[in-house]
């Protein structure tokens, strides 16, 4: 497996590109499964995730053509998707154990073709990860639901229809699911506590460009009235704000200066006051952010992750890395997942003097300076955490499992470099 080498010590300056968003792109990209003509999707990042979820559709039968966007910045890609011609309806164990987010294939699969087998995901390094809403959703529409060697074989032979459901929690992945599913179905969906992340409303933009009739586009009720077909559409997928925030972070806890191109301010404003509060400049417009920590005295600050427009579980341990070098103490509080702390062992390996009280609680107390280790982590944005603290370190700091990072960080590697940072990859057959 590849490791990524980072000597610390260089306060980054320049310009990054920011890419298109992972989590928005998966589940627009399974919404082509709603139609049989052709989707359209731009700035599309290029990151294993999505070439495993593109790998599962072509199983199923789609068409996917590709195309460079020919950016001076940076690979992202045109896909077309044109799903006319479905073959097989069953996401099997060996796709979604390496893509949680196959998932995305049961709402359309089933709206569409009134069956879908599905593996069951199991949980993973952040939490149990249930699906629980979305079957309890789908059986309110009418689907059969069973769950047999491993699988959920879901059926809807007269098809689904409408209903009025309240979720449970706001689960981003639920809302995605469940609308995808309402768009096809007889009459009207109404969702309550859906989730309103920027994703989301992403998402409704696609499905209404292909003639789906969804009201409620960025509030917590939304309603969908069922219509018979589906057409082609084209859209483009919006900026990472989990990336521009992240590279956000960069900037401060280097005490550099970057200007986030291609990033929009308006998703990411709870973590962009976290970072005013802690002393960093922020400036904002309307396609990038300036983030500038030249000369600033980084103070901690408190944290509490929520549903959006909370404060992003996703930037959590991103925030924790800046607050292991900030002046004081700070808190972090976890609300969505129940094991997202797996990074603090690491960080704590690098000299980071970090407390987790319980499941959900961390007191961070700021240190003078971190020095580099060799680390590893278990999931994509601890992952991120521990190159951030590499960037601040003193000396070498060799982040294993860098599998991890490309499945959400889009030329992580030239991205950094070319503003400054002192990081390579080692190819596992270098070493
Ligand atoms: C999405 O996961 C993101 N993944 C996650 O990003 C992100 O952390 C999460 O939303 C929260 O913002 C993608 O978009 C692919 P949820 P998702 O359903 O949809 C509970 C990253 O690093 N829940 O909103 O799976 C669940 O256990 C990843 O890019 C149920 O109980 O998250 C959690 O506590 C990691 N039953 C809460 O809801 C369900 O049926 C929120 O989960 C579904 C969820």
């Amino acid at each position: 497996m590849d490791k990524i080498k980072i000597i610390g010590g260089n306060p980054l300056f320049g310009k990054i590109y920011i890419s298109g968003a992972k989590n928005a792109a998966l589940p627009l990209v399974c919404a082509s499964l709603l139609t049989d003509e052709a989707v359209t999707l731009k700035n599309v990042p290029q990151l294993s995730d999505i070439s495993f979820l593109n790998k599962l559709l072509l199983f199923l039968g789609m068409n996917i053509d590709e195309k460079h966007e020919n950016l001076d910045t940076y690979p992202s890609m045109t896909y077309t998707y044109r799903a006319n011609a479905i073959s097989n309806l069953i996401a099997p164990y060996d796709f979604v154990r390496k893509m949680r987010a196959s998932y995305y294939v049961l709402g359309p699969l089933l709206a569409r073709f009134k069956h879908a087998e599905l593996s069951l995901p199991g949980g993973c390094a952040i939490g149990a990860r249930p699906i629980d809403i979305h079957l309890s959703s789908l059986e309110q529409m009418g689907a059969s639901i069973e769950i047999k060697n491993g699988y959920v074989i879901a059926d809807a032979p007269q098809g689904l229809k409408g209903a009025h459901i309240i979720f449970s929690k706001a689960s981003v992945g639920a809302t995605c699911n469940i609308l995808m599913a309402a768009t096809l179905a007889e009459g009207v969906t109404k969702i309550e506590n859906a989730a309103k992340e920027p994703e989301i409303a992403n998402l409704i933009d696609l499905l209404n460009a292909m003639g789906a009739k969804i009201e409620g586009r960025d509030t917590s009720v939304l309603t969908v009235y069922g219509v018979n077909k589906l057409h082609g559409a084209q859209l483009s997928v919006i900026p990472d704000r989990i990336e521009a925030g992240s590279y956000a972070i960069a900037a401060a806890i280097t005490h550099g200066k970057l200007e986030l191109i291609n990033a929009n301010p308006d998703f990411l404003q709870q973590p962009l006051r976290v970072l005013e509060k802690m002393g960093v400049e922020i400036q904002e417009f309307e396609n990038s952010i300036i983030v500038n920590a030249v000369g600033k005295n980084i103070i901690g600050d408190d944290i509490y992750t929520d549903y959006y427009p909370g404060f992003p579980t996703d930037l959590q341990a991103q925030f924790m890395a800046l607050m292991t070098v900030a002046d004081g103490a700070s808190l972090v509080t976890e609300s969505i997942w129940e094991n997202r702390f797996m990074h603090v062992p690491e960080l704590c390996r690098m000299g980071a003097n970090i407390n987790i009280h319980g499941h959900a609680s961390a007191i961070v107390r700021g240190v003078k300076k971190l020095s580099g280790a060799p680390v590893m982590a278990t999931d994509l944005r601890a992952s991120f955490a521990l190159i951030l603290a590499g960037l601040a370190a003193e000396g070498e700091t060799i982040v294993n499992r860098v599998y991890h990072l490309d499945r959400g960080y889009e030329c992580l590697e030239e991205k950094l470099r070319a503003v400054g940072a002192n990081i390579e990859r080692i190819k596992e057959s270098d070493y």
